[in-house]
């Protein structure tokens, strides 16, 4: 596969470079800046682009790949980090700015390079850095100047070298999408228009391969990485395919029936679906605290799967929906959700369970995975499914987890579902759930006075779930919820809407 090599030094915003390209119908893959030149030249890439970083060139520590990367005679795109680098290795100048860059600048873009085909002369581009290019190495020029900056993009097309000292990969960055273009068509000469579809067969073939005749496990949850990995496998090795679905206690209204719907009904599929809510929901007993109940909801999720597993004769695989940002080996700084909460995924089942692991999905990234199981036909409805945490509902009924508390969330839940789903806010938004405080309010109903439950609404849109804006829900649709989820779900009075940001907020409550 053909395929443009993306060298992280360490920017936040590595993934974002992949993503433009992959957008671009460009297939790319992410290494580290320190990828042993072997793995580079397995790639065989067409071109390599060395991404953004915290670092300053002349730091004793700073990060510098391999030499060999320079001499492949492969075109090299610098950004930022990346253009700093080029100018140092190549004999320019690189110091510290008058003041650290950031935001929006003024481009000028001057005539002449192929990187710029088809752009205007004066675009917004997005800056952040402390270093800057001082002069620039022999044989190179400057291709755009901005406003604070005399050097912000030069080149030496006869080395196949261009540098980028704002980020393209940036959404605020105009045109940004078309510069990361022109490198990958126009300077690499990337030909094909890659789509997820096109790794359908190899990955039914590899599946098939890794399966070698024996039955492959699977832990469908519902969502839709599970699902979409689910199908592919089923395409490759049919009934040796063991799905199970446990049922936690603490799922929404109607999960566990979409599963045998879609799963069984539809799809004939070997699906053994596990209640163990008794099990969880004793555990949960008098348990307040958001880190104890994940902690709990993990422990006996991999206990029971375990169990269930066992009992799956001549079982030698575990199918597993991982995606592409979980396997990069990045060596930027992890997000803020990997640390402030213990996320309970099936993550921590394959060392205990000593089986060997199939995850056909490692090279995609969520809208891939969706847009591949569009092509195998699975139903738009667990397609466009909003995510959902393992520990489910239990860290949305804040303190204690009781049957008669998550029966209220349940149905405030799924009113609010219905209505945002009625009004077409669904698939405009990334999540939205109800949270049931574990708080008490007068109320009146009627004549009569009510002491009742509080639940908050969270509605927020982000594209990967690190950040995320609350939504701006229209104010019709919100009295519509609130009214329905006071008249028809029993133990409410009052309903709010968080309007928190992540940061400083967390998507979930716990
Ligand atoms: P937070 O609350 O950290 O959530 O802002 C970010 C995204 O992750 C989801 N989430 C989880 N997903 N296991 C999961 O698979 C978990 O334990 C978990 N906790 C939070 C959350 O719904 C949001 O989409």
């Amino acid at each position: 596969m053909d395929q443009i090599l993306i060298l992280d030094f360490g920017s936040q915003y590595t993934q974002l470079i992949a993503r433009r390209l992959r957008s671009l119908r460009v297939y790319c893959e992410i290494l580290p800046y320190s990828a042993p030149i072997e793995d580079i030249l397995k790639r065989s890439p067409r071109g390599i682009i060395l991404s953004g970083g915290p670092s300053s060139v002349y730091d004793k520590a700073a990060p510098k790949p391999d030499p060999a990367v320079f001499n492949l005679g492969v075109p090299v795109l610098g950004v930022c980090y990346g253009m700093q680098l080029l100018a140092h290795e190549y004999g320019g100048k690189v110091a510290k700015a008058a003041s650290r860059e950031y935001g929006f600048s003024k481009l000028k873009i001057l005539k002449g390079s192929r990187l710029f085909k088809g752009i205007k002369s004066d675009v917004n581009v997005w800056m952040s850095h402390g270093d800057e290019v001082k002069k620039v190495p022999p044989g190179f020029h400057v291709t755009a100047r901005a406003a604070g900056s005399d050097i912000s993009a030069m080149e030496n097309p006869a080395l196949n070298l261009y540098a980028l000292q704002f980020h393209p990969e940036v959404h605020h960055t105009e045109m940004g999408a078309k510069m990361i273009e022109n490198f990958a068509r126009g300077v690499c000469g990337y030909k094909e228009r890659w789509t997820p579809a096109s790794f359908l067969k190899d990955s039914i073939a590899e599946i098939k391969k890794q399966a070698s005749g024996a039955s492959v496990i699977c832990g469908l949850s519902g969502g839709v990485d599970s699902s979409v990995a689910a199908v592919l496998a089923h395409r490759a090795i049919g009934d040796k395919l063991k799905c199970i679905f446990v049922d936690t206690g603490v799922l929404r209204h109607g999960d566990r029936e979409r599963m045998t719907e879609v799963f069984k009904k539809k799809f004939g599929y070997s699906l053994k679906i596990v209640d163990a809510s008794a099990l969880f929901l004793g555990r949960l007993k008098g348990v307040t605290s958001p880190e104890k109940k994940r902690k709990i909801i993990g422990h006996t999720f991999i206990e029971v799967f375990d169990r269930e597993a066992k009992k799956v004769k001549g079982a030698a695989h575990l199918l597993q929906g991982t995606l592409y940002p979980d396997v990069i080996e990045s060596v930027s700084v992890k997000g803020p959700s990997a640390v402030i909460k213990s996320h309970h995924n099936v993550g921590g089942l394959p060392a205990k369970m000593k089986l060997g692991l199939i995850e056909p999905l490692r090279y995609f990234f969520k809208d891939e995975v969706r847009e591949l199981g569009r092509s195998l036909k699975i139903p738009e409805s667990v397609l466009m499914l909003h995510p959902f945490p393992g520990p489910g509902l239990a860290i949305r009924v804040l303190g204690e987890v009781t049957p008669d508390r998550l029966k209220i969330l349940r149905e405030a839940d799924r009113l609010m579902r219905e209505e945002i789903q009625k009004a077409g806010w669904y698939s405009k938004i990334w999540q939205a759930f109800c949270v049931l405080l574990p708080v008490r309010s007068v109320g009146v109903m009627g004549d009569e006075r009510s002491y009742e439950y509080t639940i908050a609404i969270r509605c927020v849109s982000s594209v990967d779930g690190m950040t995320a804006d609350w939504s701006r829900l229209p104010h019709d649709l919100l009295q519509k919820i609130s009214s329905r989820i006071v008249s028809e779900a029993r133990g409410v009075n009052r309903v709010v809407y968080d309007v928190t940001s992540k940061p400083p907020a967390t998507i979930e409550w716990e």
